[in-house]
This record gives structure tokens, sequence and C-alpha cells, in this order.
């Protein structure tokens, strides 16, 4: 029995949670800097690093508040250790640390993916191992196959852009607010279905990889192209969400076939799409699978989930206090280590 503070500060938002192994969710705050980037078309990686040092301890201690707890109440910390913005990674590491060394308790150094991984389980009704994750985020796009905590195989990723990363782009060339993946989406459901043709990088390629990097190039033609009155630019918002959808559904779809596992889970902040949704939903009846969504406030980055797969992985907990970040982290490298 224990209860673990979770943190989660890679890119653009704090999170923090407090979760008990046999209690589960006690709470969880977060805070999203999408208004501070807003003006800059993207996260500003100075900007966010001192955003996370201005939120993190306000933070911890709504958190504490909410969950009725003190800080000796907790057991362990786990935080984000990567991969994700360097400075940001490190504000989360050292109050983990610093927090950890002061009230003599251990910390859990959590891969960011891991977290989202592990997500749907937070959830009710949550999936069983094993499982296939659809990982679309605004840094990675991957299938994975998911057989317990800590063993993980890569079937497939991108070989550029990620999903998120692709609505994103397109949604600036259509002259919409940064992230604009949901905005877009908000506006496709105006557009007009094939008004708009757009390519589906390979969909056909046998494979379970993904590229997203040309869409962009198509969608800049399109918005050259064509008048972009409100009508024109919903159709090309329509046109890029069904692109992106079209192609994770059927991958998602090929990557259960192949491995003959009747679940899929599907996590990262792109999971929030509704048309992807609908899309694998569908699919879910005709096929006779199922598919779970962790609830939309752990699908985009949250601290629960880091303070979740710090309570799977207690077993690896350590009193070092060493600030050592993974900026850059492949998820292959925790395999087995659970
Ligand atoms: O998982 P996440 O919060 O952060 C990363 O770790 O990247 O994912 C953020 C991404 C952004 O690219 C955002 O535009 C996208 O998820 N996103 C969406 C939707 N909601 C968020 N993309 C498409 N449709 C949505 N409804
Ligand atoms: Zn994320």
């Amino acid at each position: 029995m224990a209860l673990i503070l979770g943190i989660e500060s890679s890119c653009d938002e704090t999170g923090i949670a407090l979760y008990h192994t046999e209690r589960g969710l006690l709470a969880h705050t977060l805070h999203s800097q999408i208004a501070l980037h807003n003006e800059y078309g993207g996260v500003v990686p100075e900007l966010a690093s001192r955003d996370h040092v201005r939120h993190i301890s306000p933070l911890i201690r709504a958190a504490l508040s909410k969950a009725n707890c003190t800080l000796p109440d907790i057991d362990a910390i786990a935080y984000t250790q990567g991969p994700g913005l360097g400075g940001a990674l490190l504000v989360g590491a050292s109050v983990a640390n610093a927090l950890a060394y002061a009230l003599g308790i251990p910390t859990i150094p959590v891969h960011h993916l891991e977290g989202h991984l592990l997500s749907p389980l937070l959830s009710t009704p949550a999936p069983e191992f094993p499982f296939v994750a659809l990982l679309v985020s605004g840094g990675h796009t991957q299938l994975m196959r998911v057989d317990s905590v800590g063993q993980y195989s890569l079937l497939g990723e991108t070989l550029d852009d990620a999903a998120g990363e692709a609505f994103d782009k397109s949604a600036k060339l259509l002259g919409l607010d940064y992230p604009g993946g949901a905005l877009l989406s908000r506006l496709a459901q105006r557009g007009t279905p094939g008004r708009i043709k757009l390519p589906r990088p390979m969909l056909h390629s046998g494979d379970f990889d993904f590229s997203f990097s040309g869409l962009k190039t198509a969608v800049l033609l399109a918005v050259q192209q064509n008048d972009t009155d409100e009508q024109t630019r919903a159709d090309i918002a329509h046109a890029v969400q069904s692109a992106i959808v079209d192609v994770l559904a059927s991958k998602a779809l090929s990557a259960l076939k192949h491995s003959g596992l009747k679940q899929l889970v599907v996590a990262g902040g792109v999971g929030a799409n509704q048309q992807l949704r609908a899309q694998l939903n569908q699919a879910a009846q005709q096929r006779n699978f199922k598919v779970f969504y962790p609830d939309l406030e752990f699908c985009t980055d949250n601290g629960a989930m880091i303070a979740f797969a710090g309570a799977a992985r207690l077993q690896h907990a350590r009193r070092d206090y060493r600030f050592d970040i993974k900026p850059r982290w492949d998820l292959q490298q925790i395999n087995h280590a659970s």
C-alpha cells in the first residue's frame, strides 16, 4: 500500500497527481501553457521551463489539499524522466528529487510514453493485457503491442511528422491557433466530404509505419489553389482530418489483425479526435474487437498517468536523487525492466 505523487513536466503541461495503490486516483491538478505559447505558434522551450517553475509547487499543494493529504503521507515521487524538452523535464526532475530527499522517500523515474500507454487503465472499463496501443500525440505516432507493464513491442511508427503535428501544421496553414488539432476538427464538422482530395500517405505500404510530412505540402497547395473562404477552409479541414484518421484507423485495424489481439487502446492527445473514435468504434462493432479510450482528461498530458505508471513500477523506486533526465529516450529501452 503506497501513496505516489506524480509529476509531469515534459512539454507544455504541468500535471500533478496523487495515486494510491489501493484507493486509486485521489486527486490531480493541471496547468496548461497553451495560452502562453499560442502567439508563437508552437512551444517555446525556455518559456515552458519557466512556467513549470511558476506552477509546480502551487499545483502540488492544490493536489494535496484536494486529496486531503499532507506531504508526509507521500511514500514515493514519480516524475517524467523523458522524453521531452530538456529544461521542462529538469523542472519536474529537480522538484521530485529535492522533495523526495527532504521527505526521505524514493523517486520513480517514468517514461512519458509508458504513462500514455498505461493511462487507459485509469478509466473504467479498463483493457486487460495484452492489447494493441495506438499512441497518437503531438510528438509521437506509434502502434505498440503491450503484453504487460514494461513489455512493449513496437509494431510501427511515423517516419517523420507525428499525427498531432500533422494536425497542428495543417491547422496553422488554415490560420488556426496553436495547437490546432481540436480547432481543425471543429472546423471540419462544417466541411463538405470529398470536395478537397488529399493523399493518404503509406495507406497501402503493407507495414504499420506512417508518414505525415507530405500531407502539409498537399494542404499548402490546397490552401494556395483555392479561395480561402470559410466554407473552403472547412472543406480543407475535413479533408485533412479524413486523410489522417483514415490512415490511423486502417493501420490500427491491420495491427489488430496481424497480432490476433481483440483489444485496441487509443492514447495520446489525438485520441480525443471524435472522427477517429467514430471510425474505430464502427470497425470494432463490425469486426468484433473492443476499443478503449482514456477519459479525455487523461488523453492529453497529465500527472495521473505518471503517478499510475510510477505505482506500476514501485520496485524501481530509487534513492540516489540524481537529476538524470532523458530528453531522447526510446521506449523499447525500458522493456522487461518492470
Ligand atoms: O498527448 P498530447 O497532449 O501531448 C503530447 O505529448 O504531444 O497531444 C497533443 C496533440 C496536439 O498535437 C493536439 O493538436 C492534438 O494532440 N489534439 C487533437 C485533438 N485534441 C488534441 N488532434 C486532433 N483532434 C483533436 N480533437
Ligand atoms: Zn504526451
